[in-house]
């Protein structure tokens, strides 16, 4: 089974970014142990601050892969492009956030990927990863 996680916009800050928010560990970290986790699937990663790079990943990996896992990020709350694209493809999208975006600001609370997606998954922190990569197993 091939699944991507596509991290959006700051992401590649993790574990320096706002860590009382976000958790301490890189996001390198977390890839390692979840190849660890799963060693049979077919794990990949992909982190742009772009927003066309995000939509053109999605095109790229959309019509192939079994799953894709998208934390986009703010582009979450702003970008129709992003979202269009996850309707636009085949491959299913489970939106993943790390922290709770309903308990925190209001403009947090609107999602352009959600009404496409799979599943969403939010305020599990760094664990909300392998929360995604099973629900498609
Ligand atoms: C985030 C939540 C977004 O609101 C925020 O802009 C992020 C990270 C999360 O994983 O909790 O950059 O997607």
């Amino acid at each position: 089974m091939k699944l991507i996680i596509i991290n959006g916009p700051n992401l590649n800050l993790l574990g320096k970014r706002e860590p009382e928010i976000y958790g301490s560990d890189t996001f390198e970290d977390v890839f390692k142990s979840l190849q660890t986790k799963f060693p049979t699937l077919e794990l990949s990663y992909y982190q742009s601050n772009i927003e066309g790079e995000i939509i053109d990943k999605l095109h790229e990996v959309g019509f192939d892969y079994d799953g894709i896992i998208l934390n986009a990020a703010a582009y979450t709350h702003t970008s129709i492009g992003i979202g269009d694209a996850v309707k636009g493809v085949e491959t299913p999208v489970v939106e993943v956030h790390i922290s709770n975006v309903h308990a925190r600001e209001e403009f947090r609370h609107t999602s352009y990927i959600a009404p496409n997606a799979k599943g969403v998954l939010f305020g599990f922190g760094i664990k909300g990863y392998e929360l995604a990569i099973e629900s498609f197993l």
